[in-house]
């Protein structure tokens, strides 16, 4: 079965086709970083306008790309939410009508069990259950995964989420914006046992984060120390990165262990980052956990996961009507 997914609840404007939950047969990502760079962080009408743009564009080049005809997808899968809303609902109305016209399912896509789903279009996928680690700009929490669209939330964050502590750090340190790339390479360079932070939560047995503290004890350091700071740069990063994937790798470790589950995956932007790729690699070994982080292209948005996920929705018989809207947050 061929699914149509298309992705625009941020700033990536998204589109992809995915045979049977698992192949990819394309996934074009069409970035507006260069759009938003210049404000430090995402413009809504600017990202809403950038969609419409890129929309059809980027749809076309998917299926073209994906060596099959439009008239073979079988199913339009996009995200519904959690987004910006008026990002959202170009690509909403866009598949609503992609539907429509070929006369095929429409599937509304939770954006969170999307990035779930992308653990599925790696050849080695867990099984169920498995503990989730979704860690992104916009969500960081940890989710207890039955099936495809099953998950119980076991912690969230209290207050920014992980990739937005990196993005905010990053900002504060003049890096520019999206900071968790930057931070990620810089923090090579650096010594993380130089500039020790707070590491939040970390005395607290349950799964829930705080990420504001950490943000907030950068932003000291670097007012106490103005003349310096910059030839500190890397440390600070460094130190900032360690305190984040610390907490991070340790809750998710406890969640499996508190769930007997022996299957852990990471997904969302932040999965991209290398030292929380090695750290929670590292220590679920010597737990016994096997650990699922797909590739780096696959934990930033994009449509390829949302197909993913459609195809399971759709063999739920979970469709969506050409009447429903669109949902900012998380339900
Ligand atoms: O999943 P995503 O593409 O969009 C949301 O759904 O939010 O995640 C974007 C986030 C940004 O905050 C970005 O700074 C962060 O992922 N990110 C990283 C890395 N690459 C992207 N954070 C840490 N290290 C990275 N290598
Ligand atoms: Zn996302």
């Amino acid at each position: 079965m061929y699914i149509l997914g298309i992705e625009t609840s941020c700033d990536e404007t998204a589109a992809g086709v995915v045979q049977d939950g698992t192949a990819v047969l394309s996934s074009k990502i069409s970035s507006q970083i260069e759009v938003h760079h210049r404000y430090g962080g995402v413009v809504p009408e600017l990202a809403s306008r950038k969609h419409i743009e890129a929309i059809v564009p980027v749809v076309a080049e998917a299926v073209s790309d994906s060596g099959i005809k439009t008239h073979q997808i079988d199913a339009v899968a996009v995200t519904r939410g959690p987004g910006l809303v008026g990002a959202l609902l170009v690509g909403f109305s866009f598949a609503k009508a992609f539907a429509y016209s070929l006369g095929i399912p429409l599937i509304g896509v939770n954006h969170l069990e999307g990035h779930i789903n992308s653990v599925f279009l790696e050849p080695q996928a867990p099984p169920f259950p498995f503990v989730a680690l979704l860690v992104s700009g916009g969500h960081t929490g940890i989710y207890y995964v039955t099936s495809h669209t099953a998950v119980e939330l076991m912690g969230q964050t209290r207050d920014d989420a992980a990739g937005e502590a990196f993005d905010k750090v990053a900002k504060l340190l003049g890096l520019g914006y999206p900071g968790g790339g930057v931070i990620d390479r810089l923090s090579k360079e650096g010594n993380p046992k130089k500039i020790v932070f707070t590491r939040p939560y970390l005395d607290k047995s349950d799964f829930d984060f705080s990420f504001s503290g950490i943000k907030t004890a950068v932003r000291h350091y670097v007012d106490k120390h103005p003349s310096v700071f910059k030839s500190r740069i890397a440390d600070i990063a460094a130190g900032f990165q360690a305190a984040v994937v610390e907490v991070l790798a340790y809750k998710l470790i406890n969640a499996a262990l508190k769930k007997e589950c022996g299957h852990i995956a990471v997904v969302g932007g932040v999965a991209a980052n290398s030292n929380l790729r090695d750290r929670v690699r590292h220590d679920a070994e010597r737990k016994g956990l096997k650990v699922y982080i797909p590739s780096v292209k696959l934990c930033g948005d994009n449509a390829a996961m949302i197909a993913a996920a459609g195809f399971h929705y759709l063999n739920a018989g979970m469709q969506t009507g050409l009447d429903d809207d669109v949902f900012s947050r998380a339900k």
